[in-house]
């Protein structure tokens, strides 16, 4: 990784200095949806700015890792063809590395800082690309994300016209899908914070143990505007993936599940098959039939709060409705905060969210 950081510093340096004109995302958008060439030559086809601007990328020294600054491109906005390359990079990057979970949390923990009751942007937190400042990698309930963030950055690399924001959502979103979860409708557009004074303070994302796990996720999720029936629906979440002790403490160091990977083994899961995105994880929570499964204190609080209950019950017994409620909070999340350029951000297939 010191090399890839080391060229990849070197080769942005190169073009440090330099401002591009590009075409404007609502305007690409009309590009791509076939406007005549005729038309072009009246249109303000180049309206935006982008820029390459120095940014510092950290690696947690508990892994022994040390922090490099590194020069990164920095666009306003994401072009829409670039990041439907970068999604088929995803999906290989997936095939080969199974970190589907890891990129789903990554996606989460950049969207759920997010606070209703601050207006100001990036002041308010959320989907803006601050979790990849060493300052918020660095808070506890970041801890091992940064292996994620490595695995994301050469595709960032290669996509100037990509934003952190989007990709970090593009990459949860496509994990989802490519686990069998339902299609998510998804919008981007994302604009990013660009320094890491603009990240938000540490504290904002729930606690797996706390005194009152019900009363502190009413806290934590509505604080983000979510709902009692978002914050069950998003739970479902954890059908993917594993908890490690030497990143958050939960969980044990492997199980029966977890000892052979896929990926780097060990862990403790919520579900048997952990790479598949289905609704075990409310079915193995009601049942609490195998001490390898893991039950944090907030997932058991939604068999145990009557209002929690109420979805957690119905989503144990019938899959699609799981799949319907989590495709549409997922896309609610990831939207969570962000500043979209075009406003209204724009969808990546044919039919728009
Ligand atoms: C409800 C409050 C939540 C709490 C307290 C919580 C807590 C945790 C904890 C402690 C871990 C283990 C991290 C580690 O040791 O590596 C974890 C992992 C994970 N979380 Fe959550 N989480 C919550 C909600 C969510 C939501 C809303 C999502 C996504 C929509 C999510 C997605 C994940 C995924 C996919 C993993 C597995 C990561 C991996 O295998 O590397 N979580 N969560």
């Amino acid at each position: 990784m010191a090399s890839f950081y080391a060229a990849s510093a070197a080769a942005a340096a190169t073009s440090t200095a330099t401002t591009r004109l590009l075409p404007s995302a609502a305007n690409r958008l009309t590009l791509s949806s076939s406007i005549s060439l005729k038309s072009l030559r009246f249109s303000p086809v180049i309206s935006h700015l982008y820029v390459r601007k120095k940014t510092t990328l950290g690696r947690i020294s508990s892994e022994r890792l040390s922090y490099a600054t590194v020069t990164s491109p920095i666009s306003a906005a994401s072009i829409p063809e670039q990041l439907k390359s970068a999604r088929e990079n995803i999906k290989e990057l997936l095939k080969t590395t199974y970190c589907h979970p890891i990129l789903v949390r990554l996606g989460w923990h950049d969207a759920g800082t997010y606070n209703k009751n601050i207006e100001e942007w990036p002041k308010r937190g959320g989907a803006n690309g601050s979790l990849r400042f060493e300052i918020e990698l660095k808070h506890a309930a970041n801890a091992g994300l940064v292996n994620a963030l490595k695995l994301l950055q050469p595709i960032k690399e290669k996509y100037s016209g990509v934003t952190y924001a989007d990709l970090f959502q593009l990459a949860s979103a496509t994990a989802v899908e490519e686990a069998g979860g339902p299609k998510i409708p998804m919008k981007y557009g994302r604009v990013d914070v660009s320094e890491p004074e603009q990240c938000p303070e540490e504290g904002r994302l729930p606690d797996a143990g706390p005194p009152s796990p019900a009363t502190h996720l009413r806290e934590v999720f509505y604080r983000m505007g979510l709902n009692d029936k978002e914050i069950v629906v998003l739970s479902g979440a954890h059908t993917l993936g594993r908890s490690r002790p030497e990143r958050s403490g939960w969980g044990k160091p492997e199980t029966k599940y977890t000892k052979e990977g896929p990926g780097a083994p060990g862990g403790q899961s919520w579900t048997v098959q952990w790479l598949k995105f289905d609704n075990s994880y409310f079915k193995d929570i009601k049942e609490r039939r195998d001490a390898d499964l893991l039950v944090l204190p907030t997932d058991a609080v939604l068999f145990e709060d009557p209002s929690f209950k109420e979805y957690a019950e119905k989503y144990a017994a019938d899959q699609d409705a799981f799949f319907k409620d989590y495709a549409e909070a997922h896309a609610k999340l990831s939207n969570l905060g962000a500043k979209f350029e075009p406003p209204e951000g724009f969808s990546l297939d044919d039919s728009s969210p």
